[in-house]
């Protein structure tokens, strides 16, 4: 691969930002100040560096943001903030895109990667990753809502959902619920609620598959899936 293309790879932006680091000197190779973009290098087994930082070179990144409520799950938007404005230049830069979609007003776990396979087979309905959502609702969930969440649903406009699993945690004049999904269908879980006549009011996604939204990842911080997380994930597919 030549040398500008990897950097650029890695998140030091532009061809010409690349390639001004690049005449500046700033790049080594296994030791060598290389000072030519076209140079032929090799990512996976030589160790390149700028400004004497090892880069982190992977073909695919995978990342995992605890999503604010106020920012859309998108790339780019003419009015809202979008989750990559969330991340450091560096990551901007990697040509990241969310997996699925969140609401602007939905927190939790989002998955952000360049690995457009992965993010495709994750959102294949035939796939049945399941999804689980905490909610607060107004108004009381009841047992029999249990079993028409169970049966799955037939929208008046003819949208259906998949039977989907609820629990209810607490219920009174607000409620609290867990609903596992396996589609991802257009505000899925708030009409799954609307339809047995309450209202969600608070939505936080918390586990997609196997992987769960870290305890200790505070709203609108994200980190690389640990080794362990990205096999798990690729096995749900
Ligand atoms: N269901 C919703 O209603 N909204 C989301 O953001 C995700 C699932």
């Amino acid at each position: 691969m030549r040398l500008d293309k990897v950097l650029g790879h890695v998140g030091y932006g532009s061809r010409k930002e690349v390639q001004k680091l690049i005449k500046a000197k700033k790049v080594t190779v296994d030791g060598k100040c290389i000072a030519k973009s076209e140079a032929n290098v090799n990512p996976e087994t030589q160790v390149i560096c700028v400004s004497g930082k090892p880069i982190d070179y992977k073909a695919y990144y995978y990342y995992l943001l605890n999503k604010p409520a106020g920012y859309v799950s998108a790339t780019e938007d003419p009015r809202d903030e979008t989750v990559i404005d969330l991340l450091m230049q560096m990551d901007r830069n990697k040509e990241l895109f969310p997996v699925g979609r969140l609401d602007k007003d939905t927190e939790g776990l989002l998955v952000l990667t360049n690995n457009g396979k992965l993010a495709h087979d994750l959102l294949s309905p035939k796939k049945h990753v399941d999804k689980i959502y905490y909610a607060k609702v107004k108004g009381e969930m009841v047992p029999e809502d249990t079993q028409v969440f169970a049966q799955g649903m037939t929208l008046k406009d003819g949208t259906t959902y998949r039977p989907g699993k609820l629990e209810i945690i607490s219920s009174g004049e607000f409620s609290e619920i867990y609903v596992t999904i396996s589609e991802g269908k257009f505000h899925q879980v708030k009409k799954m609620v609307q339809f047995v006549g309450k209202e969600v009011v608070y939505l936080q996604r918390i586990q997609m598959g196997q992987l769960k939204l870290p305890k200790d990842l505070a709203l609108g911080e994200y980190r690389q899936l640990t080794e362990d997380e990205l096999v798990e994930l690729q096995s749900q597919v």
